[in-house]
């Protein structure tokens, strides 16, 4: 198992090797029900694609075998069950896979064995799609807790990318990251260094371009989606088995927020009117990818049990603390327990100038929902695990248990990078 003092593998990879695998099998069936039939160059460049994925799943399924799972075994013999199942997932998949192979062969001379290989790619997604998501949701968690990420990359490099010549690893790099956000991308491309990776990204991207245009049509676009929108504002949704008035009283305790937050490291009431109530400000100390930033925070509604409201106070002298952002709770009583909103809404935006460099350094701050949907399940484990209610009375610093005062508020900053900082959150 790995230990505290070592970074536990980083599994993400795994996921968008997967979704490509999604993308494609639904791309290719939505192709095969398309009216007219696809014209033979179409139906020649599909049928050659699905053997290629077919080919890659191949090896995508024995580097998990024989590279991944012994190491995983070796190291905690408590996954044993779990790691029996994948491979016994993969044999039945082999089969599937074996069939889509010859139906695509088939359907490559011949426009009549269209119906076959729909069969085909059918069969294979019922057990390949649920195969892909066990993995995702029940195997990753355990190697994330068993390897270390030196050796996750061991056996990344050893298996999946060093057995590859520099042809399959451009081919497969654009092919993983059509249509990937940022997050993804970079995720993807920095499995090598800058000197391969400038030419694998440059020499193969026009061939991807070219073959996806001839499999699945000139319209379709397969640029990786680097720069998302700002989403200005939005929400997630959660029920939650307690009482209203439990879920308001976590939340309106600011210096637990983060014990939810995955970028909110501590936060502490300043002096002014009692924490907790309309007017009352805190500080937030944040930290996310090499960014580290703390803002002031200001409570603007405080209805117990109904609506817990704050922003960030904007800070017109400093160019890099310009931008506001409103952060809500709402409750509402929902038959034994309550559905909590968590939204968000950019009031004032960062400077335009900085808006480009945030995006790149901070892309998960393009849309808050999937942090906020975060938050609001490490609410409702709370509420499960009988923790809402905390140790420090609400107004006492989390860090020194007792309420923070003004000469505080320079302490922890000293250290923190300001270079670096962004502009949202508490
Ligand atoms: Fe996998
Ligand atoms: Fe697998």
């Amino acid at each position: 198992m790995t230990t505290d003092t070592l970074p536990p593998a980083d599994t993400r990879i795994m996921r968008i090797v997967h979704n490509a695998l999604r993308r494609d099998l639904a791309r290719a069936a939505q192709v095969l029900r398309t009216a007219p039939p696809p014209a033979q160059p179409q139906r020649v460049a599909l049928a050659d694609h699905l053997v290629w994925m077919m080919h890659f799943l191949h090896l995508h399924h024995s580097g998990e075998d024989r590279g991944l799972w012994p190491l995983v075994r070796e190291g905690n013999p408590g996954a044993r069950a779990l790691l029996d199942a994948m491979e016994a997932d993969h044999a039945r998949i082999d089969r599937e896979m074996e069939r889509v192979t010859a139906a695509a062969i088939g359907y490559r001379v011949h426009p009549a064995a269209r119906e076959d290989l729909s069969h085909a790619l059918t069969a294979l997604e019922q057990v390949l799609l649920p195969h892909l998501q066990r993995e995702e949701d029940e195997m990753m968690p355990v190697v994330a807790r068993t390897l270390t990420r030196r050796q996750w990359d061991d056996v990344e490099q050893r298996v999946f990318v060093a057995s590859k010549t520099k042809r399959e690893l451009g081919v497969e790099a654009h092919w993983i990251v059509d249509g990937v956000d940022r997050v993804d991308y970079d995720v993807t491309v920095r499995k090598v260094g800058p000197a391969t990776r400038f030419m694998l990204l440059h020499v193969f991207e026009r061939p991807y371009r070219r073959a996806c245009a001839a499999r699945w049509g000139a319209d379709l676009d397969v640029s990786p989606r680097l720069h998302r929108p700002l989403r200005t504002e939005g929400s997630a949704e959660l029920w939650i088995g307690v009482p209203a008035r439990q879920l308001y009283d976590a939340v309106a305790d600011v210096t637990r927020i983060s014990e939810r937050s995955p970028e909110c490291r501590s936060c502490a009431w300043l002096p002014g009117p009692s924490p907790g109530t309309v007017g009352a400000r805190f500080r937030g100390h944040n930290r996310a990818r090499h960014a580290r930033w703390s803002r002031v925070c200001e409570v603007i509604a405080a209805e117990p049990g109904e609506r817990f409201e704050f922003h960030t106070v904007s800070d017109r002298r400093n160019p890099l603390y310009h931008d506001s952002t409103t952060w809500s709770y709402t409750f509402r009583a929902d038959g034994d327990g309550t559905r909590v909103t968590h939204s968000y809404r950019i009031d004032i935006l960062p400077y335009r100038p900085l808006l480009s460099l945030y995006s790149h350094l901070q892309p998960q701050h393009q849309d808050m929902r999937p942090q906020m949907r975060q938050n609001l399940e490490a609410l409702r484990r709370q509420a499960r695990d009988g923790t809402l209610v905390s140790g420090a009375p609400p107004g006492m610093s989390s860090r020194t248990g007792r309420r923070e005062r003004p000469w505080d508020r320079s302490g922890p900053r000293r250290g923190w990078s300001r270079e670096a900082s962004t502009r949202r959150g508490a």
